[in-house]
């Protein structure tokens, strides 16, 4: 559970400090659920210290931190799959970015798959309930990391 906006920004530090190019990360969620403050909590743990838009107008922000391409994608405004395919993003999808992609389902399936998929929730106006899936090996050895190192992911005390 992460309690105020300043969890949610933490949480994205310590997801900052286990990325690496090529991964793809999905950010999951309702509008308000906390996306776009969890990409800041990235980019701000990666030690970028400008403003972090919410790409929704742009679809995307791009930024250059210390030689990682490191693209965050808002597919919200997408009506159909169609528009992902017109937007001409797929290159950017390769071996030497990190993508941060909110509304994945927006784009449709032929979107690049996910290495980890952050779902947010709203739970009450102060809280955000937060569950994180790997869906592949890379994915898979961040995540076992980011439990292993992250206070915020860790399984709840029994
Ligand atoms: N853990 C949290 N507890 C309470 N409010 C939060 C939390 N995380 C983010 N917020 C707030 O939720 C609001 C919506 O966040 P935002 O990141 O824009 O959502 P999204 O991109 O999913 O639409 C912001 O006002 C943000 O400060
Ligand atoms: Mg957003």
């Amino acid at each position: 559970m992460l309690e105020g906006e300043a969890a949610t920004l933490a949480l994205g530090a310590e997801l900052a400090s286990l990325l690496h190019a090529g991964l793809v990360v999905f950010l999951e969620g309702d509008l308000g659920a906390g996306k776009t403050t969890l990409a800041r909590g990235i980019l701000q743990g990666l030690g970028y210290e400008g403003k972090v838009k919410s790409p929704t107008y742009n679809l995307v922000e791009v930024y250059e931190i210390s030689r990682l391409y490191f693209y965050h994608f808002d597919f919200y405004r997408f009506d159909n799959p169609e528009e992902w395919e017109e937007a001409g993003f797929r290159e950017y999808f390769n071996g030497e970015s990190v993508c941060l992609v909110e509304w994945p389902e927006k784009a449709g399936a032929s979107l690049p798959a996910a290495d980890l998929r952050v779902r947010l929730g709203v739970a009450g106006t102060n809280h955000r309930h937060v569950e994180v899936q790997a869906p592949t090996e890379a994915g898979a050895r961040c995540l076992k990391r980011w439990q292993a190192r992250g206070s915020l992911l860790a399984p709840p005390a029994p």
